[in-house]
């Protein structure tokens, strides 16, 4: 098949499978030429396929030597479709990594079932024994808790109304957008879906179940952001579960005295859980341009290869005073963010394409779905049923 890119406003419905690959292999060189890193060698990574915990897979695996599961909700080619991105890259991963002798294996299910835990653990004891870290980077729509309640996760403000200035993804435009506040039901639901009830959930099951080796390292992502948009991010619904997730990394430390729980706060990136967060894209395309004026501007790959290079493994783990490890540094550095500032009071339909880099914004976005690579020859007809080596 002929695949080709079929946009609907912040989602792509199609994927290329060699286009996906690429992306996978040029993250795999990035790490080997930074070089390897003392780090874990048995790692379990819940939410493998894509954005950060796909670049936490890879530099796992090519700058530790790590073994690694991957834990992953994604959809397979029926032959008519095309299979999802993340799909593709992990397809791409297992076997880039088995080329190189790397043990690889995955899961495609509900991270958050008691049924997809248990099958992790199975996998761990049979292969490898026991995992010495466990990296928590999902990005969900909705949780079904074991009660069978099903909860979902909305992204609101939790004070009033916040009107902003928007990109319309439709046509490039500037538009103003409200974003409306939530109810308690639309918060405590966004809190069960993205906070670290379920981060617990997994520590609590591997420790209990013997496959979690002593002094395991676990990381789980948040974000910050600027002031500007607190009322939707920091202070909104999905800030509230971001709390949560970090208060959880101190009660996963009192309850399992040997095991490391980190927060590590990420910079803000288009992925597809970012790129459906109202107002957020347009900071993101004029940050993309500041921050590649400055020559700071990092990528997943960039961001997960820094942290395990120069804070998680180094000899000394630098944290802000929560306890927090710092990757978004480099974003909220004032000199980025000044100059970010200006270019928001004065961004409009006419200058958006000078003041932000909206070309840079999309490109990302069709990379994530393997399309505008310039190497893949995308009029070849394609095999879109693709198989994970380890599912087969
Ligand atoms: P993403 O959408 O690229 O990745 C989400 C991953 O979770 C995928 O592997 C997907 O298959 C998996 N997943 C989703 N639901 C699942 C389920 N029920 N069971 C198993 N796997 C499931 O998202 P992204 O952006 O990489 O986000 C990962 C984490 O990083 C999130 O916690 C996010 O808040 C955080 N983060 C993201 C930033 C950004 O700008 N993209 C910035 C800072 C933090």
């Amino acid at each position: 098949m002929i695949v080709e890119p079929k946009v609907r406003e912040f989602i792509c419905t199609t994927a290329h499978p060699e286009g996906c690959r690429e992306n996978v292999k040029r993250q795999i060189a990035y790490v080997k030429e930074k070089g390897q890193v003392c780090g874990p060698k048995k790692v379990l990574v819940i939410g493998a396929s894509t954005g950060y915990g796909l670049a936490s897979r890879i530099t796992a695996a090519f700058a530790c030597q790590a073994a690694t599961i991957g834990i992953m909700f994604e959809k397979p080619s029926n032959g008519k479709r095309t299979a999802t991105p993340g799909w593709y890259n992990t397809a791409a991963f297992e076997e880039l990594a088995q080329e190189e002798g790397l043990y690889a294996k995955s899961i495609n299910g509900d991270a958050f079932s008691a049924e997809v835990k248990q099958q992790a653990i199975d996998m761990i004891r049979a292969d490898l024994g026991q995992v010495d870290m466990v990296i928590y980077s999902l990005a969900a729509p909705r949780r079904t808790t074991a009660d069978n309640k099903t909860w979902s996760s909305t992204l609101k403000t939790t004070t009033g109304a916040f009107t902003e200035k928007s990109l319309d993804l439709r046509n490039n435009t500037i538009v103003t957008k409200t974003v409306e506040p939530a109810n308690e039901e639309e918060l405590e639901g966004t809190i069960k879906v993205m906070g670290g009830e379920d981060w617990m959930d997994w520590m609590d099951a591997l420790t209990d179940a013997g496959v979690l080796a002593d002094h395991a390292v676990t990381v789980a992502y948040s974000y910050i952001g600027p002031e500007l948009t607190y009322p939707i991010y920091t202070e909104g619904t999905i800030g509230q579960a971001k709390k949560h997730l970090t208060e959880t990394a101190g009660r996963i430390h009192e309850k399992h005295p040997g095991i490391q729980a980190y927060i590590s706060v990420n910079k803000a990136l288009v992925t597809q859980a970012s790129a459906a967060i109202p107002i957020v894209p347009l900071y993101f395309a004029i940050l993309y341009k500041v921050m590649k004026e400055q020559g700071t501007h990092e990528g997943c790959i960039e961001q997960i290869s820094r942290l395990f290079h120069d804070k998680l493994f180094a000899a000394e783990i630098p944290t802000d005073p929560q306890g927090r490890i710092r990757m978004d540094d480099w974003e909220l550095a004032p000199q980025v963010q000044g100059a970010v500032m200006d270019c928001w009071k004065e961004v409009n339909t006419e200058n958006v394409e000078k003041l932000s880099d909206i070309e840079g914004y999309w490109e990302d976005f069709y990379h994530m779905f393997g399309f505008h690579l310039d190497n893949v020859d995308y009029s070849r007809d394609v095999e879109i049923q693709v198989e994970i080596p380890s599912l087969v």
